[in-house]
């Protein structure tokens, strides 16, 4: 496969997106641009191509003529336009399609199941699977919860506002994360070896970890004892179903601490999965490191 040059980002301001597109454009090695909708409110820099687009087929296909790459990294709420963004990207003789993953291992069925919205990503895998023969090769990147997100947002079970953390079942079975500039640093080295990442899925990390590891570089790094209370990731997932089912997106997140957290869900890719940072070349990153400044309040 020839390089990869012409990028088109979507989802670029979006939580993930815009590491991947900061990465992107940081790297020099591509021209980056971004497809976004009508609406929205995003700005970017003047030398940043910006294509409006209402995701209709006839729209799509236009943006994406000449464009080597498209880099999903819709939210929910845009998810289901993929297929459609696929089709157009055939139609227009794109090369690779990364689509919006960045997260749980989607192909393990346990964590599939319990969040329904995850069937959809597998769809869009299955979809681009078909689209091979026609020129149009992908790359999904799981790279477990976003460490440094989940740390801001409190939602991994560490508060770092009020140093309260909920241990799930004793706190010391593994799980894969990665910080939002490691997500980055992987999409730029998708794309720079095209031959070698063509068609496959590649597991990424920051570091593999426990939450008491976490816990421990938490308090060293903000010298003081945390309060701690414990539950049990089948708890979670139970509370979970019922809140999300209600339409409380509280539900989410414990439905997502479960997969993270518990038994069977694929979550440590150095036992579940092969870890690919060798393979693309990415930085090593410290558990101490990134708790140290995110407790000094810097991004990593
Ligand atoms: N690993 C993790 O911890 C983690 C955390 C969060 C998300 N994720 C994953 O990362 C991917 C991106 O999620 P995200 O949370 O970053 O996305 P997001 O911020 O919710 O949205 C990303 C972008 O989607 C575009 N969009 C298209 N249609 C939209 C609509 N109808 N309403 C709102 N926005 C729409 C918007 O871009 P424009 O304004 O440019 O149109 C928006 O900025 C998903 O696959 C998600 O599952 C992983």
């Amino acid at each position: 496969m020839s390089s990869i040059k012409n990028v088109i980002v979507i989802g670029a301001n979006g939580s993930i997106g815009a590491s991947i597109f900061k990465a992107l454009v940081d790297s020099s090695k591509f021209n980056v641009s971004v497809l976004a909708r009508p609406e929205s409110t995003a700005e970017y820099a003047a030398n940043i191509k910006v294509f409006r687009s209402d995701y209709s087929d006839s729209s799509l296909v236009e943006v994406f003529k000449g464009q080597d790459a498209v880099v999903s990294a819709l939210g929910a709420a845009g998810m289901f336009e993929q297929i459609k963004i696929i089709d157009a990207a055939v139609q227009a003789g794109v090369k690779r399609y990364l689509p919006s993953e960045y997260g749980c291992n989607t192909q393990n069925e346990k964590a599939t199941a319990l969040i329904p919205a995850f069937g959809f990503k597998v769809k869009v895998i299955e979809h681009l699977k078909q689209q091979e023969a026609k020129g149009l090769s992908w790359t999904a990147i799981e790279s477990g919860p976003a460490f440094d997100m989940c740390i801001q947002a409190g939602i991994a079970g560490f508060n770092i506002n009020t140093s309260q953390a909920v241990i799930m079942d004793g706190g010391n079975r593994a799980y894969s994360a990665s910080n939002m500039s490691q997500i980055g640093n992987a999409v730029v080295a998708v794309l720079a070896k095209p031959e070698e990442t063509a068609n496959q899925f590649l597991y990424i990390d920051s570091f593999t970890t426990t939450q008491n590891e976490i816990l421990a570089e938490l308090e060293k790094a903000t010298g003081k004892k945390w309060e701690v209370t414990h539950s049990t990731s089948d708890a979670a997932a139970k509370e979970g179903t019922e809140l999300f089912g209600k339409g409380d997106f509280a539900g989410l997140f414990l439905l997502l601490s479960a997969i993270m957290l518990g038994e069977g869900y694929g979550s440590d890719f150095t036992q579940d999965a092969a870890l690919a940072n060798q393979k693309l070349g990415l930085p090593e990153q410290s558990l101490a490191e990134t708790v140290k400044a995110l407790a000094a309040g810097k991004s990593v």
